[in-house]
């Protein structure tokens, strides 16, 4: 007997069938970021392609992208350095630039489903995720917490449908879960920031909301890039607190994580394909070093294959845009 593996390659019909993972534009959610002003559109420098908008372009790109099948956006506010201070005060303003825009985005598309992040980074004068001790410079966790709870709520009162922390803070989930259960906001799920490393891949990002923490790193409190059974640990323990969904972030450089988390997980596994991994293929094919569309789709798929459930990418809205195409 002859074995072939090669038989089951031999045209792209039997590829087809033989195909074990597909990606559909279903799997992605697009992250967002949000400007204040109007018909505003700042491309960020760091990531080609990717902009800043004021809400009305934001909703204009949402309809669109929904109408391509994109279930999700993941919103972020860029805040002005005036409204900063080391509370995230403006983090809880009801009638802020980020509630106002959840508002009006879940009014213009309400099928859309919007994804809010918890954590204090963007509206903190400190850049840090948590609440810094002025004396110390250490990360406070449990005074942290409240913070972050009344942020999350607040963002259910605007119409959250999932809030995400992406902060690390220990405990957080489960005490976000009661503040939210306590207001009313039983249906709102939390997508955890699981797995979050502490990465050098998070740089574009950083400069499109000017969110880097003005001293130290974020190592007291995003996991070393070495560790996978911290990974595990971080993710029954957000299982046990009432995580709706797990995420592990980066993507590429830790697809065994994603892997692993999806073996054991008993929620739906997401990666987040963050800003310097967008920023690689950018700059190499813009280059003439790599060719885009099919990197990112390779990309993609190999998301589906170590088990993620859902994919955060700046390349979503093209790549839901090619499924599209491929399809007519
Ligand atoms: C911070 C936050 C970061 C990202 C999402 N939320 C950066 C950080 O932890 O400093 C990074 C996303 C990306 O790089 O695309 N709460």
């Amino acid at each position: 007997m002859d074995i072939r593996p090669r038989r089951n390659r031999k045209s792209e019909s039997i590829r087809s069938l033989s195909r074990e993972n597909v990606l559909k534009a279903s799997d992605l959610i697009m992250p967002l970021f949000l400007i204040d002003g109007e018909n505003k559109k700042d491309e960020i420098k760091s990531m080609p392609g990717i902009f800043r908008m004021s809400l009305d372009n934001i909703i204009k790109f949402s309809e669109e992208m929904h109408g391509n099948g994109i279930p999700a956006v993941a919103l972020f506010p860029a805040i002005e350095d005036s409204k900063k201070d080391r509370y995230a005060t403006e983090s809880v303003n009801d009638r802020g630039l980020y509630q106002n825009a959840i508002r009006e985005i879940k009014k213009a598309v309400p099928d859309l489903t919007v994804i809010t992040d918890v954590a204090m980074d963007p509206y903190s004068s400190d850049g840090h995720d948590g609440l810094v001790d002025e004396k110390s410079g250490e990360i406070l966790n449990d005074e942290t917490l409240p913070i972050l709870a009344k942020m999350a709520v607040s963002q259910a009162r605007a119409g959250a449908d999932i809030v995400a922390p992406s902060d690390m803070m220990d405990g957080r989930v489960l005490y976000i879960r009661r503040a939210l259960d306590e207001a009313g906001f039983t249906d709102v799920g939390i997508l955890s920031y699981t797995a979050k490393y502490a990465s050098a891949f998070y740089g574009p990002f950083r400069d499109a909301l000017n969110s880097a923490p003005k001293k130290g790193d974020k190592k007291t409190y995003q996991m070393d890039p070495a560790n996978v059974r911290e990974a595990v640990r971080e993710a029954e323990l957000d299982i046990a607190e009432g995580a709706d969904f797990i995420m592990v972030k980066p993507g590429l450089p830790y697809l065994d994580v994603v892997k692993t988390l999806a073996e054991i997980s008993s929620v739906p596994v997401a990666v987040y394909n963050v800003s310097g991994e967008y920023a690689m293929l950018r700059a190499a094919s813009a280059n003439g070093w790599l060719d885009y569309k099919k990197t990112v789709m390779e990309t993609l798929v190999s998301f589906k294959r170590a088990g993620a459930d859902m994919i955060l990418t700046y390349h979503a809205a093209e790549a839901a845009a090619w499924l599209k195409d491929e399809k007519n």
